[in-house]
């Protein structure tokens, strides 16, 4: 090899755990082979400590080490304890992302023994795999902040596990404040049915039974009788009939110590801490700054491979994102066709949000013999998913982070981790055995690092997650119990921008298309832009379009073949920007079926096109729900499509300067078109943008052409009051 990535020691640090494998078998067969591994884990010996915590208070915080066993062991302890019933109440166990989510809900339902989406199942964005009957639903938490909309009770649930609460994502910090409310709630409609259950007793003795205290039912594999309890209906002046309601349980999760912010939130929760096992890992830096991580990363994983035999482990490489992660795939794949015989085969196995399900679970299989694998993961695997066999970590010190800032916008960056991320992605090298972790920056660099991310809700776009909040009956958004307060300026520009785009009105107060557009699990932009399609008969093109722009990247834009897959994609090209050069690429690939041979010459990402595919239909499925026209189309009229994206991307505009710059019209920031978009290097009077990307400077993506006179008329309020802000 010609090129080596220098590294140098540094101060071993330590991990724990136990390996699984998998493999189809019969349900309870299965099951009951599992069973050693599930007593084999540290949180094993806690089992008893945490049902009775979990008994005596309405909180309890439960720290232990990523692996130890919390998110598979806890929701079935509590299963087989009988804090759900059959057919009637669930627990619901939530995760920040969704590969998590289905993932680990596949594992537990391997581990109880019943198919997936049965007694086990999870529910994500656009996709439902549960029943009547499941009585775990692994969910995200965006998808149970949804549930509080329609039931603003959680009536379903007698327990919710929020798992990962480390993470501290936007949509956990506002399940965190929401679970509070309905916590008290519920314990005030308990008390109300115990009263009724107290004063109706002497009567009823014979027929009431103790349904309402979620707590003491059985646990069967027959659905309980279900009669309902005779005598009057408990009512209660803001929800009705709450008969049978009884307290909520929440459970907070952490993978790391700083629980006591979470005990102190829930008025002095108990924490319990599980202790976790551990292997030293010998931890290396380089000596250099690295001035290309992906190339590093490459070249550290052959470097590895070449080395240390391929029994001494699997490789585990977190990356940035899809993007990072299917180049490091390629560079991979092609260094491991040239290796000479006698060399064991590399097998690059990527997983991120976007991977078809099959492919993710590729991840938890053994390698086939003779081959040693390499994951290539977002932070994911940091401590959401602990996959068996890994002993080498590469760490490239990135990860993705979403930010906003008024006068620019929602931008993503590719950040530096903190010193706490670092630590968790060195600890995956030794859950098993003593390991290795090689971190592509120095160990001055590593000093330089933040102690701990700051909350997604300090630095998050929050127009969402406040339409939600107000949609769930908040009305004083201020007021509301932030476990970490978001600045009251990036709250007031999500309430104006709501206001612009017409949720709400000149008090505050949601419209009713605001209410229609919180039915939807998309940023509130998108779905006013699916509102304005149906004036404009186009709802298919933009549902189409809106799809689409739900992946990374829609090409492959190989290093070496750049001039090829840029010539390929000009087959596509609209002359009016991205978006419609999108559609273009949709029309086509549909006409062909998606055929596996043409994506390939046109470079097209086909993995990313089932997933729009799988968007597409989820969509279609939700307006027809909310009575849309989806079969609304334009045709080959396609200004349309643009009209209605300005509808709700006004905000994302930028005008041509004298000097061939475009500026930000709400910020006056000069905004870069990226180079992969249809509009690179184009003057038009004006754009209009999907997203801002900052890498060396701030570019913009997926662009379009705009009519200024347009977008005068599709921001009739906003700008006047945003540069007051
Ligand atoms: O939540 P926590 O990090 O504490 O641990 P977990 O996700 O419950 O994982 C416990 C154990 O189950 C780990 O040792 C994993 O290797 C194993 N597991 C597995 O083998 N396959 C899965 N799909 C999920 C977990
Ligand atoms: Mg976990």
């Amino acid at each position: 090899m010609a090129k080596q990535v220098a590294f140098q020691n540094a101060n071993g640090t330590e991990t724990k755990s136990k390996p699984t494998k998998k493999t189809k078998v019969d349900y309870k067969a299965r099951a009951l082979g599992l069973r050693a591994q599930r007593e084999n884990l540290p949180i094993y010996s806690a089992r008893s400590a945490i049902i009775s915590k979990v008994r005596e208070h309405s909180t309890v915080v439960i720290v232990g080490e990523t692996g130890s066993g919390k998110t598979t062991q806890i929701p079935q302890y509590l299963l087989e304890s009988g804090f759900t019933t059959y057919g009637q109440t669930c627990i619901a166990v939530t995760q920040p992302r969704r590969v998590a989510a289905t993932s680990i809900a596949k594992r537990v339902s391997e581990e109880v023994g019943t198919p997936l989406g049965a007694r086990v199942g999870y529910t994500i964005r656009f996709e439902d795999c549960s029943s009547e009957k499941t009585q775990l639903k692994f969910c995200t938490d965006g998808l149970l902040l949804r549930e509080i909309l329609s039931d603003p009770l959680l009536r379903r649930y007698t327990v919710v596990v929020l798992d990962e609460a480390h993470e501290r994502t936007l949509r956990t910090d506002i399940l965190l404040g929401m679970l509070k409310d309905i916590q008290r709630e519920r314990k005030r409609v308990a008390e109300l049915n115990a009263e009724a259950e107290r004063t109706q007793h002497n009567e009823y003795s014979d027929s009431r039974n103790s349904r309402a205290t979620g707590t003491h039912i059985k646990f069967t594999d027959e659905a309980e009788d279900d009669q309902p309890p005779i005598g009057e209906a408990v009512v209660d002046s803001v929800y009705g009939d709450v008969t049978g309601i009884g307290e909520l349980k929440i459970i907070v999760m952490s993978a790391t110590l700083d629980a006591e912010r979470f005990s102190e939130y829930f008025d002095q929760a108990p924490i319990l801490y599980v202790a976790g096992r551990q292997f030293p890992v010998t931890t290396y830096f380089t000596t250099q700054p690295q001035s290309d991580y992906l190339d590093a990363a490459h070249l550290t994983v052959l470097q590895i491979h070449t080395e240390t035999p391929s029994t001494s482990g699997d490789i585990l490489v977190f990356l940035s994102g899809q993007e990072d992660i299917e180049n490091v795939e390629r560079l991979l794949r092609e260094s491991a066709a040239q290796f000479p015989k006698g060399v064991p085969h590399l097998l690059p196995c990527p997983i991120f949000a976007a991977l078809p399900q099959a492919q993710q679970s590729l991840v938890f299989e053994p390698a086939p013999e003779f081959t040693r694998k390499v994951i290539l993961a977002t932070n994911i695997a940091e401590t959401s998913l602990t996959i068996p066999g890994i002993r080498h970590v590469v760490d490239s010190g990135v990860h993705k982070v979403r930010g906003f800032d008024p006068r620019i916008g929602e931008s993503l960056l590719v950040e530096p981790i903190s010193k706490s991320s670092a630590r968790q992605r060195t600890g995956r090298a030794g859950r098993e055995a003593a390991g290795f972790c090689y971190r592509l920056y120095t160990e001055a660099d590593f000093a330089q690092l933040d102690e701990d991310s700051v909350p997604e809700i300090k630095r998050c776009q929050l127009s969402m997650v406040v339409l939600q909040l107000k949609a769930a009956g908040v009305n004083d958004i201020l007021k509301f119990d932030f476990m970490d307060r978001p600045s009251k300026r990036a709250l007031k520009h999500a309430l104006l921008e709501l206001y612009a785009l017409e949720a709400l009105d000149d008090k505050g107060e949601l419209t009713q298309l605001g209410r229609w557009m919180s039915e939807f699990p998309l940023e509130p932009t998108y779905s006013k832009v699916i509102y304005a399609s149906q004036k404009l008969g186009c709802t298919r093109e933009v549902i189409d379009i809106v799809s689409l722009l739900s992946v990374d990247s829609l090409f492959y834009i190989p290093a070496d073949k750049r001039e090829e897959s840029n010539a390929a994609q000009m087959t596509f090209r609209s002359k009016d920007g991205d978006h419609l050069t999108y559609l273009n690429l949709l029309r086509a690939y549909n006409k062909v079926n998606g055929d596996r041979e043409w994506c390939h010459e046109h470079y097209v990402n086909r993995r990313n096109m089932r997933h729009v595919l799988d968007v597409r239909e989820q969509l279609n499925r939700l307006c027809t729900r909310l009575s849309l026209d989806t079969s609304k189309s334009c045709g080959a009229e396609l200004d349309a499509v643009l009209k209605c994206f300005l509808s709700g991307f006004f905000h994302n505009c930028a005008l041509l300067q004298p000097d061939g710059s475009y500026k930000s019209l709400s910020g006056s920031q000069t905004v870069h078109i990226h180079p992969g978009s249809s509009m690179f290097s184009k003057k038009v009077p004006a754009i209009f943008y999907d997203q801002l990307v900052f890498t060396n400077k701030l570019h913009a993506r997926a662009v379009s052409a705009a009519d200024p006179l347009w977008i005068a008329q599709a921001s009739p309020k906003l700008y006047g009051r945003i540069s007051q802000l």
